[in-house]
């Protein structure tokens, strides 16, 4: 039991957005832990709770197999909100009843809402919820009345508020539901009352002690790749364990300007050992005379976890192996339940040949945003914390097609510039993520008097909230031509610069 702070029971029933719920929650500054939903009883001991949220989930609540759980639960005047299956097995576990509908109610849909509910007084009367349902409340059980009515259903939501238990059809924690966020937020501060006494500190602090007591005296080992993820987590586990954390840094070479030292820089002074391996010679040789991205990325991938191999049997066995993977990695590489989305952004994988017991992953559950705010939480240096998303190949895929090391140095120094005069015009924060590409264009210029046939430069900014979707960054101009301006001047071998002007999509980010 937490015994600092309120703690809100959320109870999974296998739904996609379970954990995004517990995300909110966080968000709303009030601590919460998602449970299983076949140990309700054990978890409300364990965790004593303010308020209990149940998730959506696959099954449907009248079908034999159902995960059902104890009326009791609604009986011992703790605050519950059920969220689409957890409304449905609310309204049916107390006596009313959800059915199939024979139509499937899916994606944003208009809603009306009853002023006279807590969880919606004062909030427009209409508005767009983000349904996805072939189950609905048809019968409500004593005690209770609709709240919130669309085309199909007059309970999109359901309450008893003397009771104290909602119940909402639609999903209020994903963004497309308007207000989605202020309604959790009614449940959660009017409702259960919480104070919002949580904050990523306390996140830090506990996630340190349970790695301490998880590891004991055992050794760990990470791969440190200078990215978020990987520099919270070794600084994490630096403050849990110290010394029996050592770091892998491969530097493949193939970072931008500068990183591969920066990164060094910025973990001299934690309390881990870190072993930094200058590989690019090697990767270079591996990477000679490929032009096809995809086998550019296989050969980084192979040869990371060779090098890392090589230098992990040099330390011999270790109790844990520790990666910085956070939940967005566990949805798309298809943990759980969830489908595979996308299985190509980790250079990684796991090695084959090192010697370890188990694998510890303190970032399981947090998102990017709040990955970065544990970091800052943690005392870890803003030039990583705000590092922008850097691909694993790194600046292989930013070469379009062969790759030599002077083509690297050529991007490298043309990326540096375009970085630093978009800092110079304070732009760095509000572009996502900006770099540039040399690509495989050649063509004629004139420099001075001479004639020239050099390589044509390609400048992406884009702005984003998820990276899934992206708009070309409206850099002004004057700051677009003194970056190429320079880059011409300063650059060998660089005669012509674009500017990319496409969203994602149809392009993607990276150009490769
Ligand atoms: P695309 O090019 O698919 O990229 O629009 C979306 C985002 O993902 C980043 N990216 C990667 N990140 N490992 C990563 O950790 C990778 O292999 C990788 N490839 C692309 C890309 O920079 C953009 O932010």
């Amino acid at each position: 039991m937490n015994t600092q702070n309120q703690t809100v029971l959320i109870l999974d029933f296998g739904g996609q957005y379970s954990h995004l719920i517990a995300r909110r929650v966080r968000e709303l500054r009030v601590y919460c832990e998602v449970y299983p939903s076949g140990r309700v009883l054990a978890a409300i001991e364990a965790t004593k709770p303010v308020g209990i949220i149940l998730t959506g989930g696959p099954n449907s609540v009248y079908e034999p197999g159902a995960p059902l759980i104890p009326a009791e639960v609604f009986e011992r005047g703790i605050p519950v909100l059920g969220i689409c299956y957890g409304a449905q097995l609310m309204a049916h576990v107390l006596g009313g009843r959800a059915a199939a509908t024979g139509q499937r109610e899916y994606g944003q849909t208009e809603t009306r809402f009853d002023p006279d509910s807590p969880l919606f007084a004062g909030l427009p009367e209409t508005g767009v919820t983000w349904m996805s349902h072939g189950v609905s409340i048809q019968g409500l059980p004593t005690g209770f009345r609709g709240a919130a009515s669309t085309q199909s259903t007059s309970y999109a939501a359901i309450e008893n508020p003397q009771k104290k238990l909602y119940g909402l059809q639609f999903h209020p924690e994903v963004s497309h539901t308007q207000n989605g966020l202020e309604m959790l937020r009614r449940f959660l501060y009017d409702i259960c009352p919480c104070v919002g006494d949580w904050h990523m500190g306390d996140y830090a602090e506990r996630t340190v002690a349970e790695m301490r007591a998880k590891i004991g005296d055992g050794k760990v080992l990470l791969a440190l790749s200078g990215g978020v993820d990987s520099s919270v987590c070794a600084a994490l586990l630096s403050k849990a364990v110290g010394r029996q954390l050592t770091c892998i840094f491969v530097d493949h070479g193939l970072l931008r300007k500068d990183e591969g030292d920066e990164v060094e820089a910025a973990f001299r002074d934690w309390d881990i050992r870190l072993i930094r391996v200058n590989a690019e010679a090697r990767f270079l040789a591996r990477l000679s005379g490929q032009t096809e991205p995809e086998a550019k990325r296989k050969i980084i991938g192979e040869e990371f976890i060779r090098v890392f191999e090589e230098e992990a049997k040099k330390i011999g066995s270790v109790d844990f192996l520790a990666q910085g993977t956070i939940y967005p990695d566990v949805i798309e590489s298809g943990a759980g339940n969830a489908a595979v989305i996308k299985s190509h952004h980790n250079t990684g994988g796991l090695p084959d040949h090192v010697d370890f017991k188990e694998i510890v992953e303190p970032l399981r559950l947090l998102f990017k945003d709040e990955v970065r705010r544990l970091g800052v939480a943690l005392g870890l240096d803003d030039s990583l914390v705000w590092r922008q998303p850097f691909p694993g190949p790194g600046l292989a895929i930013r070469v379009i097609g062969d790759l030599t090391a002077e083509k690297l140095d050529m991007l490298r120094e043309a990326d540096a510039i375009f970085r630093a005069e978009l800092a110079l015009a304070g732009l760095d924060r509000d572009i996502h993520q900006y770099f540039a590409v040399l690509t495989s264009l050649r063509s004629v210029g004139v420099m001075g008097d001479e004639r020239t046939y050099d390589y044509t430069l390609a400048l992406r900014g884009v702005t984003t909230t998820d990276f899934m979707t992206a708009d070309f960054a409206r850099i002004p101009y004057d700051v677009l031509a003194r970056a190429s301006g320079r880059i011409v001047g300063e650059v060998p071998h660089i005669n012509r610069i674009v500017y990319d002007i496409t969203s994602k999509p149809p392009a993607t980010i990276e150009w490769e």
